[in-house]
């Protein structure tokens, strides 16, 4: 499968399902999805509580992704203009080096076990560590289907903490969830082990509940840009140029948290549209790249360097807690469809497209950004929902988007004039 489709952008909605279909190979189910209502309300009433209606988002496909040597064609879903273009352009411009490489610790998640009250908080942690091995058997004897897989529980460790509710004994447990998100399993493991750490601590169990600090659950991804791929179409910045601001943008992220928090954001924009897409809990994967962020002091998640050979090297490390078992993917018939496009096997290789597309949507927006910025990108789509606000009708709404454009009036009041003027 190539997922370089020139042109992609300029088809129809019905033409770019159709070629996504075919390349993605798609099944009927699927592409019924595609051009049917989504979720259905009676199902959606076992999914929240107090429905009274579904939502839809926008359903696009990046292009130009090329991971650990395959292509991909990567579903998003999001509410906000040019997220999906930058992501696509970051994709390709990675492609011409191969693409994106990357790495995944495997997936393991931390549930945590708080006890309070507890005389002796240093021994207690220590008769924690001692019961390793009987409090890991009866963490799996919860999950014989998980251990069966080849998952379960492999490790526990304790810390003492100094609160100011006084000294609490923690203790994590860390469970290889497989293919799982994992978060019923470890708080189901959690909840079972209380009454063993209260007898161990002599204290009282609180709370028992997984981390979203998924630092045993990190995905990497890298790529290399030459210069000649950054430079600005009309010539007016070279590539070398573009390339040492990018590292610029970079060194400013690691230097200031106001910089670094936005510097994040990107990469969440493209993170967040493939778990959104796919009917995932993208708060998990937030909660847990900022807080990774923040370990040190908040720190952007991607690098940028230059290397021997004068190109750019751009590396991003960050958890990703995601399934592809489990979850509420098969609830929504629309999610169904992006993970067959998505065709990822397992739950590590998910971790790592997302790292991909996150590093992907971040250098995107950083060339634009070190460049000609990024509002001029914007412009054209939000030129058109401004047309569309001011009651365009369909047949002018690209006459008037191009012509408040070209006019660099971009406002409803222009639009509204457009909009007599051209309807006479
Ligand atoms: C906009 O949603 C995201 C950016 O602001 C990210 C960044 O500044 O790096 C373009």
């Amino acid at each position: 499968m190539d997922s370089r489709i020139p042109g992609f952008y300029k088809e129809d909605i019905d033409a770019r399902r159709e070629i996504v279909a075919e390349r993605a190979d798609l099944s009927d189910d699927a592409v019924a999805a595609l051009d049917g209502r989504g979720l259905d309300p009676v199902r959606a009433d076992t999914i929240s509580e107090n429905v009274i209606g579904t939502l839809e988002y926008p359903l696009s496909v990046a292009t130009n992704f090329r991971i650990d040597g395959e292509d991909r064609l990567v579903p998003m879903a999001v509410e906000e203009t040019s997220v999906v273009a930058a992501a696509s352009y970051g994709a390709r411009m990675a492609r011409e080096r191969g693409g994106f490489t990357t790495q995944v610790t495997g997936p393991r998640m931390i549930a945590q076990i708080q006890a309070v009250d507890i005389a002796d908080p240093f021994a207690a942690k220590q008769r924690v560590l001692e019961a390793e091995d009987d409090l890991i058997d009866l963490a799996n004897e919860q999950d014989p289907v998980l251990v069966d897989h080849g998952g379960g529980c492999e490790e526990v460790t304790a810390r003492v903490l100094d609160t100011d509710r006084g000294p609490m004994v923690v203790t994590h447990l860390v469970v290889n969830v497989q293919d799982a998100m994992g978060g019923n399993a470890v708080n189901t493991m959690a909840e079972a082990l209380a009454p063993e750490i209260e007898s161990l601590t002599g204290g009282d169990v609180e709370l028992r509940i997984l981390s979203n600090l998924a630092d045993r659950r990190i995905a990497r991804a890298r790529c290399t840009i030459p210069p000649e791929s950054l430079a600005e179409d009309d010539g007016e910045l070279d590539g070398a140029t573009v390339r040492d601001r990018m590292v610029d943008a970079g060194a400013f992220a690691r230097s200031d948290t106001y910089r670094a928090a936005t510097h994040n954001k990107g990469i969440m924009n493209g993170i967040d549209a493939v778990t959104t897409a796919t009917f995932n809990d993208w708060r998990a994967i937030e909660a847990g790249a900022h807080a990774y962020a923040a370990r040190d002091g908040y720190a952007p998640l991607s690098n940028y360097e230059v290397d021997a050979d004068g190109d750019l090297v751009c590396s991003i490390e960050l958890p990703i807690q995601i399934g592809t078992v489990g979850g509420a993917t098969q609830l929504q018939p629309v999610a169904g469809a992006a993970m067959e496009i998505l065709d990822v096997d397992s739950a590590d290789e998910f971790a790592g497209v997302l790292a991909a597309v996150g590093l992907a949507q971040n250098l995107a927006g950083l060339r634009a950004l070190v460049s000609e910025g990024i509002q001029h990108g914007h412009m054209s789509l939000h030129a058109k929902n401004i047309a569309i606000q001011a009651g365009a009708p369909g047949h002018l709404v690209d006459e008037i988007a191009e012509r408040m454009v070209a006019e660099d009036a971009i406002r409803e009041d222009r639009a509204t004039e457009l909009v007599d003027e051209l309807s006479e």
